[in-house]
């Protein structure tokens, strides 16, 4: 009730220190417990999981993928639902060989393919906490072999057509899958981030050429082995799929057997995540960042406006792609790509959709992730994470990286937030004014100066590499750091990952929790009472820093609960 979010204080908790141990850290009086774990089964006929024997492929294809990243909640029926990305896989611990770091057998690369993509789970709340519920209707995978349309003004496209889909209207599958969105007619959108590394080669005289080159496709790639299962994977035997990835997926939680469609209207880049508000005059907007030195943060707006009974299709294949340009005095403006702008047609916008940005001159980012409009105004944040290379080096493009405007420290370590004003409070405006919300930085090491981040920072809440940002119903913002977790030199003081809860008018950011050794924290929905919040920890045990959790054993991603012990709405 009101009466009961009026009388608790979100914000009043006391804030939890840096630490490095391999545990969630709290305030004092909240809680939390696993809700869902790599491997856990999602049906009856799957496997429970075993850390010695860990799963096989067709165990995997019945249980919960790896890497869980972003996530969106719905209440379906008076179901609740959450849909969640898993976004590649931690290798450390997920072979059937245990000790080993890479596929081994056909077997192995199988259950790589079944691990990515996205579950959807059916969830409750019961005596003993939050669980998965088996068995349920809408519980689903979504893999890299599942069938997906292609929709928009690249379907069809002599660039999307290959030897498996000589029509270029049909992709197998999804991976790399990062951040999300949520659309006011209840899908969920998945955004198909490093895509590039699942791809490779063994023919070393095949020419990478620019294009391919411009969104990081090599010979080698991340190691998963795929191409040496399907030609699909084999750049140069099809040499056009990687065009058929980078783009932001529309799944209907609600109807298990609906087929994902590819929205190529949306761009193709290293997709964040899709952040969507309606425009004052109804038109659908979408905020989107691409994580890459030196890339871009985009904005897409429907031609035509939402309301009830729209043609939901219309709205996210016909509008315009934008790129931000930001100017030093704290102006910036949308610049649109169309055919006359970049001298390319629109299905090549969208399919090659950096090097049109490049060519209407936008400004480089600090790697644009997670984006998030306030809910309570006309107002946007997205989180620049770093940026090792700026004022150093061009970007993989050829687009210079000068220091300045949003982007202000060479070789930024520490990351920053950005918040634009869209002018006259309308999201389909093409200008905007801009400041930085937050600079990170480490004033235990930098006594002053750029290093030593913003004026909201201080030894008790610093942190670095920002990555998810996400309003929550009373017009918070969570921030949660996906950075260096050494403790030491220029990271001294602030321990492993954490998610921090910030005050948008008064500036005022206090840390919340601390994540376990080696995982980030990614992914953040809360329930239908809003009394229950699910993080996200991915990855704990990456990089060979080693960790046992949740269970004591092999390292799992894992979506946590977190609730007050009271059950205050905390959300
Ligand atoms: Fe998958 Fe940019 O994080
Ligand atoms: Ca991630
Ligand atoms: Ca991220
Ligand atoms: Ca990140």
């Amino acid at each position: 009730t009101k009466t009961e979010a009026a009388a608790f204080d979100v914000f009043g908790f006391e804030p939890v220190e840096a630490n490095v141990k391999d545990t969630i850290t709290l305030p004092k009086d909240y809680q939390w417990q696993p809700l869902v774990s790599w491997g856990d089964p999602m049906w009856s006929q799957g496997k429970a999981f075993d850390a010695d024997k860990l799963l096989d492929c067709a165990a995997q294809k019945l249980a919960f993928g790896d890497n869980n990243d972003g996530m969106k909640h719905f209440t379906v029926q008076g179901r609740e639902l959450l849909a969640i990305n898993n976004e590649y896989v931690n290798f450390a611990g997920f072979f059937s060989n245990r000790k080993s770091t890479a596929p081994e057998t056909v077997d192995d690369i199988c259950k790589t393919m079944e691990a990515v993509g996205v579950s959807i789970i059916e969830i409750q709340e019961t005596e003993a906490g939050w669980q998965l519920v088996k068995d349920s209707p809408f519980n689903r995978r979504i893999t890299a072999q599942t069938p997906m349309e292609i929709t928009g003004p690249a379907r069809g496209h002599a660039l999307m057509q290959t030897k498996q889909d000589p029509l270029g209207v049909e992709a197998l599958g999804t991976w790399a899958n990062c951040g999300s969105g949520k659309t006011p007619w209840g899908t969920y959108l998945t955004c198909e981030e490093n895509f590039n590394g699942f791809y490779a080669t063994e023919a070393t005289d095949f020419e990478i050429n620019d294009d391919l080159k411009r969104y990081g496709l090599a010979h080698k790639g991340y190691g998963y082995g795929w191409h040496e299962v399907d030609v699909r994977f084999d750049l140069a035997q099809t040499p056009n799929e990687p065009n058929r990835s980078g783009y932001v997926v529309e799944i209907d939680p609600s109807k298990p057997n609906s087929k994902p469609k590819k929205r190529t209207a949306l761009g193709r880049f290293k997709h964040e995540n899709a952040e969507m508000v309606i425009a004052k005059n109804g038109q659908l907007v979408v905020y989107m960042g691409d994580d890459e030195r030196g890339e871009f943060l985009y904005r897409y707006v429907s031609q035509n406006s939402y309301k009830a009974g729209a043609d939901i299709d219309d709205l996210m294949e016909n509008g315009t792609l934008s790129v931000a340009k930001f100017a030093e005095d704290g102006s910036g403006v949308w610049l649109p790509l169309t055919p006359d702008t970049t001298g390319m047609s629109l299905a090549e916008i969208c399919i090659h959709t950096r090097q049109a940005g490049s060519k209407v001159g936008a400004t480089t980012m600090d790697r644009p992730e997670w984006v998030a409009a306030n809910p309570n105004k006309a107002e946007v944040y997205c989180s620049l994470t770093n940026n090792k290379i700026r004022g150093l080096e061009p970007n993989k493009g050829g687009d210079e990286q000068s220091v300045g405007g949003p982007n202000p420290r060479a070789a930024n370590k520490y990351g920053q937030v950005v918040r634009w004003i869209p002018e006259d409070g309308d999201h389909a405006a093409d200008k905007f004014a801009w400041n930085l919300f937050v600079l990170a930085g480490n004033p235990q090491v930098h006594a002053s100066g750029l290093e030593a981040g913003s004026a909201n920072v201080d030894v008790s809440n610093m942190f670095n590499s920002p990555d998810g940002v996400h309003f929550d119903s009373q017009g918070k913002l969570w921030i949660q750091t996906d950075g260096k977790t050494s403790n030491q030199g220029e990271f001294a003081g602030m321990g492993n990952n954490q998610m921090l809860l910030a005050n948008p008018q008064t500036g005022e950011i206090k840390r919340f929790m601390v994540a376990p050794k080696g995982a980030e924290v990614s992914g953040f929905a809360f329930s239908h009472d809003r009394k229950t919040l699910f993080v996200g920890i991915q990855h704990p045990g990456e990089w060979g820093i080693e960790s046992t959790f949740p269970y004591g054993d092999v390292p799992r991603s894992t979506v946590i609960a977190i609730r007050h012990k009271d059950g205050h709405l905390i959300a």
